[in-house]
């Protein structure tokens, strides 16, 4: 058991229970955007095209930044999808992502405008991160999860931000191939945590 949990935490896996991070560059102090109206997504732009096709405004096909009144849509999604925590309210963690200058929430909708996958992606300036990535039961291996995966790193190279990370709750190592199939490794830190304020 032991030896299996020092594994995990060597593999930088998280441990059952841990709470969702936020990408670095967030904080509570970011300002969460009341009035919907004036929101203005964060600009897409000079995105390095790689692989899947992208459309002529920079952004990949159907995919591009959410907005503050997708906060519910998003918000069950996450938990139709298990990415949810107790102490972690998702619309929250959306809004904040949204209305911090170093990160955004990418989706994609269906006919009926509603959101069917997000990926949140964010930097420190140094390291980029991608969280919440999730798509709908009902429109999963059709390749919108790679999708996501490859507007979260354009994102990122877009901003001079050359390398990315995520974590996997300890329960959920399945998703470690789709992971790895697309080249990512596993990282030799270990990721250790404390709690400043309790939810
Ligand atoms: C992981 C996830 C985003 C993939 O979305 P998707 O749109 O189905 O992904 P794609 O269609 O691009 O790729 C599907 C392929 O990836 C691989 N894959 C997808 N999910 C996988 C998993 N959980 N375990 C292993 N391989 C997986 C398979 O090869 C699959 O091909 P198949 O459909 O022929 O079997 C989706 O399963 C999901 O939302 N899962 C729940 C949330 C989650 O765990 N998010 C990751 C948090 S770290």
């Amino acid at each position: 058991m032991a030896e299996q949990r020092n594994e995990q935490q060597s593999q930088g896996l998280l441990q059952p229970g841990e709470p969702e991070r936020h990408p670095a560059g967030l904080s509570a102090s970011h300002t969460v955007p009341q009035d919907p109206d004036t929101w203005e997504p964060t600009p897409m732009i000079g995105l390095v095209r790689s692989g899947a096709p992208s459309s002529g405004d920079g952004r990949r096909s159907g995919i591009g930044p959410l907005h503050p009144t997708d906060a519910d849509d998003v918000a069950h999604l996450w938990e139709s999808c298990g990415l949810t925590r107790p102490w972690n309210p998702p619309q929250a963690d959306f809004l904040r992502a949204l209305a911090g200058p170093a990160s955004d929430v990418l989706g994609v909708r269906d006919e009926g405008d509603h959101v069917i996958a997000t990926v949140m992606v964010g930097h420190d300036g140094h390291r980029g991160w991608m969280y919440y990535l999730a798509v709908d039961d009902a429109h999963r291996g059709q390749g919108i999860g790679h999708q996501l995966v490859a507007a979260a790193q354009e994102w990122l190279l877009a901003r001079g931000i050359p390398k990315i990370m995520l974590m996997v709750r300890a329960a959920n190592t399945q998703v470690l191939d789709f992971y790895e199939e697309q080249g990512f490794g596993r990282s030799t830190s270990v990721v250790m945590e404390r709690w400043l304020e309790r939810p």
